[in-house]
Parts: structure tokens; C-alpha cells; sequence
């Protein structure tokens, strides 16, 4: 019995660090228009839970606005429109009955420059949680603590809470920005572009700190940057020209890329 319990035991461990781990969101035929022009053209696609899924492609390729599709923020771009479906744990996030502004709590977003409200390192956490209905001052702080720690930022502002947030350093910043999305209780985590603004620093902090992260929360990241793709994340899209033209486990698609557009790209012959 015990043998047989081990059994599955290692078998689940295996089928598990190969990905077949529960899929998060599935994207499904997504199209996407700007007025006349297209996007996104049939994208299909699973995003692992817990997992970091990486979107590389040369620039003005879509990863962007598929990016933007995950949590209903293109909506807010007057003159677009869109068909396919994308559902979060099985639910259609485009039914009816779905309030895209707690849908975007779910699927939090960070940008590619960070973007601290002008307002201190304290309230810029506490603002989500606010909105949201929490004003106990004890459940706030213990909701920001909480927040900053999960950013790894903690340390370096806890005793400098009431600064305004524009002081620090982009990288820190950028980390108040996660811990701002944290604040939410997220399930998922949207970045695009997260450490371009960011020095080789800075940018590390970020990866490790995704690292941390995805024992907690699925994240999805846009990146231009090859070995950011190759050594932060589990899964690589290949975008180009509105196309997912390659996905798979990320060893598989630098080492044994399918096609040779991949390869060109990874390789650095263009974009
Ligand atoms: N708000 C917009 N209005 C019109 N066209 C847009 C808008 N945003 C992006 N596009 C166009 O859609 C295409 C994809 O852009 P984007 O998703 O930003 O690409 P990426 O993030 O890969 O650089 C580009 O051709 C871009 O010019
Ligand atoms: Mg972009």
C-alpha cells in the first residue's frame, strides 16, 4: 500500500514539474481590432497555474494587447473590438455577468515604467484596499506590511513609510507597484515589460523576486529581453505580427525552437 502511495506519489511530482499543472486561463480563437486593423490573429493558449508564462516577439508584434485582453483592460481603448473567448478557472471573463473591475483584482497588471501615485510609499499600497471598502487603520497597516514583505520591500521602507513613493529608486518603485498589486489579492499577475526601465540590478530583483511570487500567484510577463525569457520563466510564447507562432515549455523552445522564425528571432538574426 505504502509502495503504491509512493508510486503515485513520484508520478504526480513528474507529470507536474513537466507542466501538465492546472491550466489558469485558456485563451480560445482570440481575435483583436484596433478600428480596421488586426492585431491579434487566433491565438490559442493555456496558462499554467503557478507558473511563469513569458511573451517574447519583436516589438509591435501584439504581446501588449493580448496582455491587455487577459484582464479587460483594452476595453477601455475607444474603437476596438474583439471575438474568441479567454476563461479564468473555466469562467468566460467576458460574460455578461462579469464586472471587469473585479475581474482586473484578480488579474492585476504592472507596467512597463513604474507608476507610484503621487502620493507616500503607505497610501499608494493602502489605495486598493481602501477602494475596496477596508478603512480599519490596523488591518490596513497589517495589509500593507503584509503587501510590501510579499514584494520584497519591506525591509528597505519600513521605517520611511510616509515618504512619498516618487523618491525611491525605480526598482523600488517598480516593487512598490507589485506590492500595490499584491494589496488586492490577485490571482493572477499581468507585467509588461516590468525591468525595462530598470538597470541589470534592479532587473534581478524583479526575477528573483518572481521567483518568490509564483509560489503564490500565476504569473504572465512581456519581455524583449532573451535571457530574462530563458532564465525567469516555465513557458515561451513566440509572438509575431499579431501570431502566436510557438509555445511551450521555455528549455524546450530555446534549445529545439519548431520554427525557424523562432530561431531566427531567438537568435538574434532580427527584431
Ligand atoms: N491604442 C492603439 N490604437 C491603434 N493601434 C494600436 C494601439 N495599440 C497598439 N496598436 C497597434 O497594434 C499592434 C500591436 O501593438 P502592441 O500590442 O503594443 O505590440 P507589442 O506590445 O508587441 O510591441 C501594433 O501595430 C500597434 O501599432
Ligand atoms: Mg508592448
Amino acid at each position: 500500500m505504502i509502495l503504491i502511495n509512493y508510486f503515485f506519489w513520484v508520478m504526480i511530482s513528474v507529470l507536474m514539474k513537466n507542466g501538465y499543472g492546472k491550466i489558469k486561463m485558456r485563451i480560445v480563437g482570440l481575435e483583436f481590432f484596433y478600428g480596421s486593423f488586426q492585431a491579434l490573429k487566433n491565438i490559442n493558449l493555456e496558462v499554467k497555474e503557478r507558473q511563469i508564462t513569458a511573451l517574447i516577439g519583436p516589438s509591435g508584434c501584439g504581446k501588449s494587447t493580448f496582455l491587455r485582453t487577459l484582464n479587460r483592460m483594452n476595453e477601455l481603448i475607444p474603437n476596438t473590438r474583439m471575438s474568441g473567448s479567454i476563461y479564468l478557472d473555466g469562467q468566460d471573463i467576458y460574460a455578461p455577468h462579469v464586472n471587469p473591475v473585479h475581474l482586473r483584482q484578480r488579474v492585476g497588471m504592472v507596467f512597463q515604467r513604474p507608476n507610484p501615485f503621487p502620493k507616500s510609499i503607505f497610501e499608494n499600497v493602502a489605495f486598493g484596499p481602501k477602494v475596496l471598502g477596508f478603512h480599519h487603520k490596523s488591518n490596513l497597516f497589517e495589509i500593507v506590511e503584509k503587501s510590501l514583505k510579499g514584494a520584497a520591500l519591506w525591509e528597505e521602507v519600513s521605517d520611511q513609510l510616509h515618504r512619498p513613493a516618487t523618491e525611491l529608486a525605480l526598482g523600488q518603485q517598480q516593487r512598490l507597484c507589485i506590492a500595490r498589486v499584491l494589496a488586492l489579492q490577485p490571482e493572477v499577475i499581468l507585467m509588461d515589460e516590468p525591468c525595462s526601465a530598470l538597470d541589470p540590478v534592479a532587473t534581478l530583483r524583479i526575477e528573483e523576486l518572481m521567483q518568490k511570487l509564483k509560489r503564490d500567484y500565476t504569473i504572465v510577463i512581456v519581455t524583449h529581453n532573451m535571457q530574462q525569457a530563458a532564465r525567469a520563466s516555465d513557458w515561451v510564447g513566440f509572438f509575431l505580427l499579431g501570431e502566436l507562432l510557438e509555445y511551450g515549455p521555455t528549455g524546450d523552445l530555446f534549445t529545439r525552437p519548431k520554427d525557424r522564425r523562432t530561431e531566427n528571432y531567438i537568435t538574434g538574426r532580427y527584431g
